[in-house]
This record gives structure tokens, C-alpha cells and sequence, in this order.
């Protein structure tokens, strides 16, 4: 067998506990920032098949370096490359939204695609695409979804049938559902518009009937919290008992978190996906279980 895993520093816990549940060693990739900005990336030789686990939030300088280490395992032998995002970047703009804009979306997928064999993610924002292969038609793609480990963790914490299970806007739906689901629960989605980076009005439908209720908001991810805090704030004047967060990507600043929780969220809980202080949620089972064809192939 011949399979080595490599992350950079951020997100190393998160890589060890996965590559321990696939029985790999964690090799570091060193990255060595000149006085200029420029990088120097230094991943040794590893395995036939290189797997690299980079979560992609705050992205622009790691993307870089993530081209780099590719092309650093390429020369020490690598054969397949294989990218762990497990949250990956700019798949919210995929399209032009007005004249002149890139598509985000496509060309990160573009780009990756010269690198990589293989990309796993979770909960990626595919929006107006059916499905991640579409994002990225030229390698292997796969999309996984944290609904189902949010599920066991908020079970744990007293989440049950009756708790409504809400989501901030119609495309959270799949994922309120599933959690719902899980639970045993019902769930419900909000109409969202939104007229700047933070300035965002969330409408819960009439039949919403949340007094006295313990809610619980999910959605992919948080960033400037305007979503969260706005919906927070519409469940709170519905009268809802108590509202906990359960988010896939958090990608949010403390400032975030403390208006969260003065809206009116008692818990906030985010997945492994982005290293966090909200961290609660592992998903390093879910990313285990996708990556051990991996291993078989090459035993
Ligand atoms: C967008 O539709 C996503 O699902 C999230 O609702 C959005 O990215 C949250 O962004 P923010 O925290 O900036 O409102």
C-alpha cells in the first residue's frame, strides 16, 4: 500500500484525527513565507497516492500554496493527488451576477482540476448545479453532507421530535431536511433577501408556529452572520423557548459570535470542516468512510 496524507498547519488536528481513522501517518507540508509574500512549500516524497487535507477558508494566499504542494509531491513520486476541502472555497458565485463579474466557481474548479485527481468536500454551496461533478467535470468529486453527523451531535445535546428544525433560506432546505429527518423532527425555511454583505431580511412563513418551541437554526455557513442574526432575531420576536445554531462552515469572526449569542442564540455549534472556536460537530467519520477506496485500491 502506498498512500500518504499530508496537511498544511491549519487544520492538523482535524487532519490527524483523519488520517488516524484511515491508519495513515500525518506528514507536514512546510510552507516558508519570503520577506517578499512569495511562498516556499516543501512536502516530502510521500506515497504513490498523496492525499492532501486543506480546509479552504480564508483562501487566496492557500490556494497557492496548495498548487504548489501538488506539484512538489508530484515530483517526489506522487502518481494521484487527492484534495480533502472539506469546506471549499467561492462555490457561492456561480455565475455572473452583473456584467464584467468572474464566476468564481468555475474558475477555482479550473483551477484545482490542473492539480488534483480527486476532490472530497462537504456541504458545498452548489446552488444553481445539480451536483458537484458538474462543478468539476474533468476529475472525480464527491460532496459530502454533514447533516447526518449535526444530527447526532444535536441529539446528544437534547435536540428531539420536537424540536423545529429551521433553515435562513430556501437553499438550505436539503440540509434542515435531513436533519429534520434524522431527528425525527419537522423543519421549516425562511424566504431571504438580501441588499448588501450584511443587510439581510429573513421572512419565516405564516404557518411557522414557533411560540414557546425549542428551535434549532441550521444552515451551510456563516460568514458576516448577517443570515444568522437576522433569522435569530425573526425567531425570537415569534417567541421561540430557546435557539441553537448548528453550521457546516463557519467562517465567521468573534465580533459574529458575540451578536449571535446577544440575538438570541444560546449554543452555537459548528462542524470540523473550518478550524473554529465554535468547533463541536466531527466529520472526520463521514471523510474516513469516503476516502478508505483509497487505501483498497492501492493494497
Ligand atoms: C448562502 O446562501 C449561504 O447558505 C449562507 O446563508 C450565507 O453564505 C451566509 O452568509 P452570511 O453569514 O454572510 O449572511
Amino acid at each position: 500500500m502506498s498512500v500518504s496524507f499530508h496537511s498544511f498547519e491549519h487544520g492538523a488536528d482535524h487532519a490527524r484525527e483523519l488520517a488516524s481513522a484511515l491508519d495513515l501517518e500525518l506528514t507536514p507540508i512546510d510552507v516558508h513565507i519570503f520577506p517578499d509574500g512569495e511562498s516556499l512549500v516543501r512536502a516530502p516524497s510521500g506515497g504513490k497516492t498523496a492525499i492532501i487535507y486543506c480546509p479552504l477558508d480564508r483562501p487566496n494566499e492557500k490556494l497557492v500554496n496548495l498548487l504548489l504542494a501538488a506539484d512538489a509531491l508530484q515530483r517526489g513520486g506522487a502518481r494521484r493527488l487527492v484534495l480533502v476541502a472539506p469546506y471549499l472555497c467561492y462555490m457561492r458565485q456561480d455565475k455572473a451576477f452583473r456584467a464584467g463579474e468572474a464566476i468564481s466557481q468555475k474558475a477555482i474548479a479550473q483551477f484545482l482540476s490542473l492539480a488534483f485527481d480527486r476532490v472530497v468536500t462537504v456541504d458545498a454551496h452548489l446552488h444553481r448545479v445539480n451536483s458537484i461533478s458538474e462543478v468539476f467535470p474533468d476529475i472525480e468529486a464527491e460532496n459530502l453532507l454533514a447533516a447526518d453527523a449535526i444530527a447526532r451531535y444535536v441529539a446528544k445535546k437534547g435536540c428531539g421530535p420536537e424540536t423545529v428544525v429551521v433553515g435562513p433560506d430556501v437553499e438550505s432546505a436539503q440540509w434542515v431536511a435531513r436533519i429534520a429527518g434524522r431527528l425525527g423532527a419537522v423543519s421549516f425555511t425562511a424566504t431571504k433577501s438580501r441588499s448588501g454583505d450584511r443587510d439581510v431580511e429573513i421572512v419565516f412563513p405564516a404557518e411557522l408556529h414557533i411560540s414557546g418551541r425549542d428551535v434549532l437554526l441550521a444552515d451551510d455557513i456563516v460568514s458576516s452572520g448577517g443570515t444568522m442574526i437576522a433569522a435569530i432575531s425573526a425567531l425570537r420576536e415569534r417567541g421561540a423557548a430557546s435557539i441553537r445554531v448548528a453550521v457546516t462552515h463557519a467562517l465567521f469572526d468573534d465580533d459574529v459570535l458575540v451578536r449571535m449569542r446577544s440575538a438570541g442564540a444560546s449554543e452555537v455549534w459548528s462542524s470540523t470542516a473550518v478550524p473554529h472556536a465554535t468547533n463541536a460537530i466531527s466529520i472526520s467519520g463521514e471523510l474516513a468512510e469516503a476516502l478508505r477506496d483509497e487505501l483498497n485500491e492501492q493494497s
